[in-house]
């Protein structure tokens, strides 16, 4: 359940329906839903193999594992990638809740397209207003971890994120009552084999790696807290069939009311937050429920940024320990607190760094990190280790486990790489 929170957040409702509606829609579809079979499933079970054999988050496990410092470059790497991801994702944590005390005092009633899109952009050029938004999920999350109160959201998540879902179908279902909702679903579905090209493939590898959350360490920590006898194949098989169903659901919502209300799908990362408010004007009880969506998306977002940021707090501790200036879990949540909020200014203040970060992390960082930790396990983990990832897995069969150190191997690493080639157009 942790994991989906992780995985179930921002990604899913407002990164997914912007990218695929900037790279086409039903061919962005296939692209991604094949990238989440062919890398995220690996990977999901490489980064809870790593944590669950070792017992360590991304800092100690790589040295852990194999003996040697030969591998830590990669968890330099997820604390960096972990950096700039809580830049750009605290901000649009930010925007979220702003939009929720704007729901709450009924700011968008009313409002058309064109208002909105006027709104969003008055709103999110208001840098006083933007940088308090986005420093507020800031000490939320910062709170959760000083506090280590980590289990009382899980159990609190796992009452709110079945209700997040029961209000997204409701959502679909009146949206897909709207005239001319037709030609969204078409958008989203049909896929225009035509449309394909480098970018749309690349950006559709960042996406999955984005809303899974992998290549970057955080389930590596998921992965040490899970008890030994839980069944790792199945776990990854129900975070990615909930993530991809969350995503869905937000492309179903989204991109028919996109057409009904004669908007364009490639508006770019203001996209939910214009079609949102309008979509909840048409709904009964329309004020319940703008306040009811914003405050779940809210929630949804902390279960995210709250793995986010512990990666790098764990980072913090665990590379201190040793030194003459040791950080103990608070003077880390403190640090690692200050550096976010700086970035998060850099993101509010620059709309180039925005983009910058969001573009890196998810088409450089993460597939770097997923190919290191893939290698990692492929080649350098000894069989026993690799075993272990089917320690619980009672019935698995030797071929699938054969397949499994196949795909670290071969598959994903050549799979990156020639995406990445294709991209830069060396290919
Ligand atoms: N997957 C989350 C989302 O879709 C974001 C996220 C949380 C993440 N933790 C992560 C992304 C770790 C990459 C790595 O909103």
């Amino acid at each position: 359940m942790a994991a989906a929170g992780s995985a179930v957040g921002l990604g899913n409702i407002w990164k997914f329906p912007y990218i695929a509606g900037e790279n086409g829609g039903g061919a962005f579809l296939i692209v991604y839903l094949l990238c989440v079979l062919l890398f995220g499933m690996p990977l999901i079970m490489t980064e809870f193999l790593i944590g669950k054999q070792s017992g360590k988050s991304a800092f100690g496990a790589f040295r852990e594992l194999n003996g040697n410092n030969r591998w830590q470059w990669l968890s330099w790497l997820c604390m960096l990638t972990s950096l700039l991801i809580m830049g750009f994702y605290f901000v649009v944590t930010g925007w979220c809740f702003n939009y929720l005390t704007e729901a709450f005092t009924n700011v968008f009633q009313g409002m058309d397209m064109h208002e909105l899109t006027a709104h969003f952009k008055q709103v999110s050029s208001n840098t006083p207003r933007m940088l308090f938004f986005g420093f507020l999920p800031v000490f939320l999350t910062a709170g959760v971890l000083w506090f280590d109160v980590n289990k009382g959201i899980e159990r609190l998540s796992k009452i709110l994120m079945p209700l997040l879902l029961v209000m997204m179908f409701l959502m679909a279902g009146r949206v897909l009552m709207l005239d001319n909702s037709n030609i969204g679903m078409q958008f989203f579905f049909q896929a225009d084999f035509s449309k394909i090209t480098p970018t749309v493939i690349m950006e559709a590898m960042g996406q999955c790696f984005f809303s899974l959350s992998i290549g970057m360490g955080a389930l590596i920590t998921y992965g040490a807290y899970m008890p030994k006898t839980q069944n790792v194949t199945r776990t990854s098989v129900e975070v990615i069939l909930l993530d991809t169903m969350v995503a869905l659901l937000a492309g179903v919502i989204i991109f028919p009311a996109v057409f009904a209300f004669g908007f364009d799908p490639a508006e770019g990362p203001q996209l939910v937050f214009v079609v949102l408010p309008a979509i909840f004007e048409q709904m009964n009880f329309a004020w319940l429920s703008s306040v009811l969506f914003f405050a779940l998306l809210c929630i949804a977002a902390l279960t995210s940024t709250i793995s986010l940021m512990e990666v790098a707090v764990a980072f913090l501790c665990e590379a201190t320990e040793h030194t003459k200036h040791p950080l103990d879990r608070r003077k880390s949540v403190m640090v690692t607190s200050i550096i976010v909020m700086a970035l998060i200014a850099l993101c509010v203040c620059w709309d180039s760094v925005f983009g910058a970060f969001d573009e890196i992390t998810a088409c450089v960082l993460m597939p770097l990190g997923a190919m290191g930790m893939a290698l990692f396990v492929g080649w350098c983990l000894p069989k026993d280790g690799q075993k272990g990832v089917f320690h619980a897995d009672k019935g698995i069969k030797r071929w699938l486990r054969k397949l499994f150190i196949f795909f670290l191997r071969f598959v994903v690493p050549i799979a990156i790489l020639v995406v990445f080639l294709n991209s830069l157009g060396v290919l």
